[in-house]
């Protein structure tokens, strides 16, 4: 059982953040990872649509023989995660904004949310905010035109640069402290993100948190591959063109397919 490879999937390339903090915590697991590129983004698609898209994902990830998938994307997580634990008899871990680490963390009880906006309209993100953001004024704001850009490979161009430096100009005239990723594309964004904000400003994500929880839920579930003799595999698809999936995932041992899809 344990050495069936993690499924981890995403509308694109950004669940590669997720799955590098994965990969950090267990060494020792094989990985298939999708991106659904050619369906990006999900984020200004309406529920209905997001589900179905997820249910191929999941399904894909089922026929390979997936011990547990991850959802690594908030606007799939946000508007699928409970459909698809209704349907799939496999565990499944998502990835919400991480609202509750920056409500802790913050001083001027000022935070910033940057996510889709599939995400931020979710119920699930409304009722995450308002159970533990209570007292913390929350600056919402979407990214829209960033996962594109992100997925054309134009995550370090002037056109990012100046989309973010509109989205962010009013909630730091606000006085924000802390800044949530709520996309997994906008890991991405980080290097862009450094020169905009002002050094008070944290950027906060939830791939770490992704990370143990997936270990967690293996372990509790006699699921974690503890054999370390075999080198671990790592195979990623897309439905569109692999060359940014390639660039970003480039090292020696991967494997990156074509997906008809
Ligand atoms: N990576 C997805 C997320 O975390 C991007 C959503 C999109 O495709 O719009 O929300």
């Amino acid at each position: 059982m344990g050495k069936q490879p993690i499924g981890v999937f995403d509308s694109g390339i950004g669940g590669t953040s997720i799955l590098r903090e994965i990969v950090k915590l267990l060494p020792s697991e094989d990985f298939i990872y999708l991106a659904d590129s050619a369906n990006a983004p999900y984020g200004q698609k309406s529920s209905e649509t997001i589900i179905d898209l997820c249910k191929k994902n999941v399904e894909f990830l089922l026929e390979k023989d997936c011990k547990l998938i991850v959802v690594a994307c908030n606007t799939a997580t946000t508007n699928a995660i409970s459909i698809l634990r209704e349907t799939y008899d496999v565990p499944f871990i998502g990835i919400e904004p991480a609202i509750k680490p920056a409500a802790l963390q913050t001083q001027t009880k000022k935070v910033g949310v940057l996510a889709t906006k599939g995400t931020l309209s979710s119920a699930l993100f409304n009722s995450t905010s308002k159970l533990y953001a209570s007292g913390i004024k929350v600056f919402e704001q979407e990214g829209t035109g960033l996962v594109k850009l992100i997925e054309s490979g134009l995550a370090k161009s002037n056109e990012v640069r100046n989309l973010l430096e509109q989205f962010l100009r009013p909630m730091l005239k606000e006085g924000i402290d802390c800044l949530v990723l709520g996309c997994t594309h906008y890991p991405y964004l980080i290097p862009a993100l450094k020169e905009i904000l002002p050094n008070n400003v944290k950027i906060v994500d939830s791939g770490l948190a992704v990370a143990q929880q997936t270990k967690s839920v293996l372990k509790k579930n006699g699921l974690l591959n503890d054999d370390s003799t075999l080198a671990p595999k790592n195979i990623f698809y897309s439905n569109t063109n692999l060359a940014v999936l390639k660039e970003l995932v480039n090292n020696s041992g991967v494997e990156v397919s074509y997906l008809d899809f």
